[in-house]
């Protein structure tokens, strides 16, 4: 997954503008970054290099370039390593044809094979290259640029948002989608296209997104878009272009990181704000009863979520057991494979992304939908594919999250399952009046209880609170396990610490043997699963380092004994409020101690924010 942008203007430099949309992609991926200006009709001029975006623009000085016209890449590497030559844009052997581009090309070992014949001189690694070339070896046989441009694309397999330009005609960007995101950003005397709307922002409120197949041009002035078919090519009137344009209402600084250090501690700290939009946005919605009365009445249920939204799901999967009595399965969305042959047209997929955009979790509910199932997704980004492809889309409403490590978006998750739970339980009358009313109470609550669990956690953590560990266990049971795959995954993607996370009960299985002296151990302990004590009490005869994070008023009668340690969160009444109260804790921990070894926590290494390739 990488970010692609493509500018042209009138009477307006493009490569500040472009230098700025790179910055606001650079989440997508970071391992090169390139950028392409038109600055005369000969040719395109290419700048390009391994790194990050801050010392690719000052050591180029992009800024100071004049172009109207031009294309800008940050990459997360699929094909070919990060290096100087694999970063994009890519150009053919005329050098007037650059290209960037997100997503993989599938066949390309035979097209790279077919263009070499051909006599075309490749230098890269990269699927991406292929595509500046295939275009130039259509050109001899189309009318124009785009009809050699359609010729081209038609011949890749996989998933490309791809951005061109061409020196001959300086003032065009020509752009396609196939299952990687891309939006249109409309200006006054420009035009932007781009993989996310961080990137257009700052220009323009007036954004469109793509949708698959569709393809085209912008000019400063005009858009032509066209959509591909098996038939041939369609062109998209104006009219109806016009009536997909939305107006961004979230502002610029809402994605800014409004003066602290990284945006995972700005997103942490916003929690509680973010969690109340999600609950004042969802608890009335018709939408959510709708999705409930789709729960109802499904076959089975298969939750499907990858990462944090995997461990939302599992979560989300708990609440609807719990409260509303309904059984669902949640998976893995890479993994769909292994259920795909049971799913029937009684079925109902429950697919959880923030982003919407998650290969992994696309691909599963396209599985799951060609066999007649039923699709809702929970996302936090209007107008992606996750929202457009599902039957239902219920929105998360917290924000746009930037960091790479899910914060907010993973408790924005949690509470739009909660509300979903306690809907389908109003639906099935699994609960009375007076329960419900008590448990919607009690969510009200979470975004109090989030804020007090953030200040607790930033009293009690130090500047490295896992100083010198390696290698850690995180363990629960019952909802606390849920919680632990979370809180191990933000200390391994942020600190790079080694921390495993399996139900507290396996110990005796097999992983306590890797357990001796001052191994550390941190429990999650939950109200549901109180006699995890004696999980805790079998590491600590052995010797353990033991840390047990819990709500305050839930009683787990610790023997002095052992020198364990126990960290009291803010008490809550109610299962549903737990992860609030506990999973700050261990965001905190994970961004601190990245922080204290020396790592950028907004940019994990191996790791983007969107995770748009198999
Ligand atoms: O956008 P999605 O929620 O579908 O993303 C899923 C995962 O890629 C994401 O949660 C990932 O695991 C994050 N790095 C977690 O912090």
């Amino acid at each position: 997954m990488c970010g692609i942008i493509g500018i042209c203007a009138i009477k307006r430099n493009v490569a500040p503008m472009i230098s700025l949309g790179l910055k606001r992609l650079e989440y997508r991926g970071y391992d090169s970054v390139g950028v392409a200006l038109v600055l005369n009709e000969s040719r395109v001029h290419v700048l390009k290099a391994r790194g990050d975006v801050d010392s690719f623009l000052s050591r180029f000085k992009v800024s100071e370039f004049k172009a109207y016209t031009g294309l800008g890449h940050t990459r997360w590497a699929t094909h070919g390593a990060p290096s100087d030559v694999n970063a994009h844009p890519h150009t053919d052997c005329s050098g007037r044809i650059a290209v960037v581009h997100n997503g993989v090309i599938r066949n390309f070992s035979i097209i790279k094979s077919i263009l070499e014949v051909r006599g075309h001189r490749i230098t890269s690694e990269t699927d991406t290259e292929l595509i500046a070339h295939l275009i130039e070896d259509e050109i001899p046989f189309s009318s124009n640029f785009f009809e050699a441009f359609i010729r081209a694309i038609s011949r890749l397999e996989g998933s490309y948002a791809l951005a061109i330009i061409n020196s001959s005609e300086p003032n065009k960007v020509y752009f396609a989608r196939l299952k990687s995101p891309l939006v249109l950003g409309l200006g006054d005397g420009f035009n932007i296209i781009a993989s996310d709307i961080p990137a257009v922002i700052e220009y323009t409120r007036r954004v469109l997104t793509l949708e698959d197949g569709e393809v085209g041009w912008i000019t400063p002035t005009e858009v032509k878009l066209f959509k591909l078919t098996d038939d041939g090519i369609a062109e998209v009137k104006y009219e109806s272009i016009m009536s997909r344009v939305r107006f961004i209402e979230w502002s610029f600084e809402e994605a800014t990181r409004l003066g602290y250090p990284h945006f995972m501690l700005k997103e942490i700290v916003e929690q509680p704000n973010a969690i109340k939009s999600t609950y004042d946005g969802n608890i009335d919605d018709p939408i959510v009863k709708l999705a409930a009365s789709l729960l109802n009445e499904a076959n089975h249920i298969v939750l499907v979520g990858a990462g944090t939204s995997y461990h939302a799901s599992l979560i989300i999967s708990y609440f609807l057991s719990k409260i509303a009595k309904i059984k669902s399965t949640p998976l893995i969305a890479s993994e769909y494979k292994v259920v795909e042959d049971s799913i029937s047209r009684e079925d109902v997929i429950l697919a959880v992304s923030q982003s919407g955009e998650t290969y992994d979790t696309l691909e599963a509910i396209r599985a799951f939908k060609s066999r007649g199932a039923k699709v809702i997704g929970i996302t936090n980004v209007v107008g992606s594919a996750l929202s457009r492809e599902s039957d239902i889309a219920i929105y998360m409403r917290c924000g746009p999250e930037i960091g790479v490590a899910a914060t907010k978006t993973y408790t924005s998750q949690i509470m739009v399952g909660s509300i979903l739970a306690i809907y389908s339980a109003i639906e099935n009358k699994s609960l009375d009046n007076s329960s419900t009313r008590n448990l919607i109470d009690d969510l009200s609550k979470a975004s109090d209880i989030l804020g007090l669990s953030i200040k607790t956690s930033l009293s009690i953590l130090n500047d490295s609170p896992l100083r010198g560990i390696k290698s850690m266990y995180i363990l629960g049971r019952g909802l606390g396990s849920m919680i632990a795959k979370e809180a191990s995954l933000k200390v391994k993607e942020i600190a790079y610490i080694h921390a495993e996370s399996y139900p507290a009960g396996e110990s005796k299985h097999g992983p306590i043997a890797l357990v001796e002296e001052k191994f550390p151990v941190y429990f999650i302990a939950t109200s549901d699963s109180l006699e995890i004590i004696g999980n805790i009490m079998e590491m600590a005869s052995r010797g353990a380092s033991i840390v047990v994070v819990k709500p305050e008023n839930v009683n787990l009668n610790i023997s002095s004994s052992h020198s364990i340690n126990v960290v009291d969160m803010p008490p809550v009444n109610s299962l549903l409020l737990e992860p609030y109260t506990l999973i700050p804790y261990f965001q905190l921990l994970a961004y601190k101690e990245a922080v204290a070894r020396g790592y950028n926590p907004d940019k994990p290494r191996n790791l983007a924010k969107t995770v748009t390739v198999e």
